[in-house]
């Protein structure tokens, strides 16, 4: 029996920041505003011409570094994106031209702000199957190319950035001790399609359209719904969350953040929290706070994980995990 375990994480932020006192220049918003509502400070905005794929293979590059694996040792690479590079082909395949795993299938996922947390679920299933050794998954988003950068309502939240882990098949010796993904719960309601959404897609109205959302509406689903899915991954892994040692959210808002950790009973220094400094970069957003946590050396072998993202759809979900 194989299980999957993150073996190493890496990210890409573009170089470019625009702070909210840069936005209050061009809408009529405030610092003060943002930060009150979102926590939020900065956001990185990607340059003229860089692409999803290209902060995708950046975040690739240095986890594959880390990893110790060569490049060709990659068998499956999943791109988790709501801003593809074209409507076809994948950007998991430019990503694998990119950095070179010429070995690997390639595929992408689109659950939004969930994405990340669907496509570590998928690659943990084709590894358990046996089917895939290394899986290279990463959540990658340049929301700035589908925000309405007129509407203070949405384009103070948003921003560019791509992180990525190499997930490995490990043969379980001893169940007890079980290591890696241990637990995951994956869900959708297209009842609330219309609660956040695009106005445009190539079948609509051939645009890709701008982001649109009833942000109480969001807000009130995120919390709920983040907390009773982590309530019932851990069940399913035989935990509660009082064995939580990091939770790992998607970085959407300080407050929503703030109120999934009350409601789970969480401490301040178990959540990582990084939205303040990247804002909501969808798919990419926990495998930044992960990447941020690990090189900051604050997840300890044997670490209690939970990872948990609500996004478009509705989808959201969680993964249970021992580092
Ligand atoms: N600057 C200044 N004023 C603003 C801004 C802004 N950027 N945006 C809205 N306002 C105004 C509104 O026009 C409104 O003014 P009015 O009272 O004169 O009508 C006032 O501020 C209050 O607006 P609300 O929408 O009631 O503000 P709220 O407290 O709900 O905060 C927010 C808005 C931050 C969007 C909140 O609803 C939220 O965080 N929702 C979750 C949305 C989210 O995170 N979405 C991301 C995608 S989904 C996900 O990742 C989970």
């Amino acid at each position: 029996m194989f299980n999957s375990r993150i073996i190493a994480t890496g990210s890409y932020l573009p170089k470019k920041i625009l702070t909210n006192s840069d936005l209050a220049k061009t809408v009529d918003t405030s610092n003060e505003w943002i930060l009150e509502r979102t926590g939020i400070e900065q956001r990185h905005i990607a340059a003229e011409g860089e692409l999803t794929s290209d902060l995708a293979s950046e975040a690739a590059k240095k986890a594959i570094a880390n990893s110790g694996l060569k490049v060709e040792e990659i068998d499956m690479i999943i791109v988790a994106t709501t801003t593809p590079d074209l409507t076809f082909p994948a950007t998991a395949t430019t990503v694998q031209a990119k950095i070179g795993a010429k070995a690997a299938f390639a595929f992408d996922i689109q659950a939004v702000c969930s994405g990340f947390v669907f496509a570590l679920a998928t690659a943990d299933n084709f590894i358990k199957s046996g089917q895939v050794k290394n899986a290279l998954v990463i959540g990658a988003d340049k929301l700035s190319s589908i925000v309405d950068w007129t509407d203070r309502n949405t384009c103070v939240l948003f921003g560019d950035g791509a992180g990525a882990v190499i997930l490995q098949a490990t043969e379980e010796k001893n169940p007890k001790e079980k290591r890696g993904i241990v637990a995951s719960s994956l869900y959708s309601d297209g009842t609330l399609n219309d609660i956040l959404k695009t106005s445009g897609g190539p079948g609509l109205n051939q645009k890709s359209g701008f982001i649109e959302m009833a942000g109480k509406e969001v807000f009130k689903h995120a919390v709920d719904k983040m907390v009773k899915s982590v309530i019932s991954t851990l069940d399913k892994a035989g935990l509660t969350t009082k064995d939580i040692d990091l939770l790992v959210p998607h970085q959407a808002n300080l407050r929503i953040l703030n109120a999934v950790a009350t409601r789970l009973e969480l401490p301040e220094e178990k959540v990582i929290i990084t939205v303040q400094k990247h804002a909501n970069t969808s798919a990419a957003s926990i495998p930044l706070a992960l990447d941020h946590a690990n090189s900051q050396k604050k997840i300890k072998d044997g670490d209690v994980l939970v990872l948990e993202a609500l996004g478009g759809g509705l989808t959201w979900g969680s993964v249970v995990l021992k580092w």
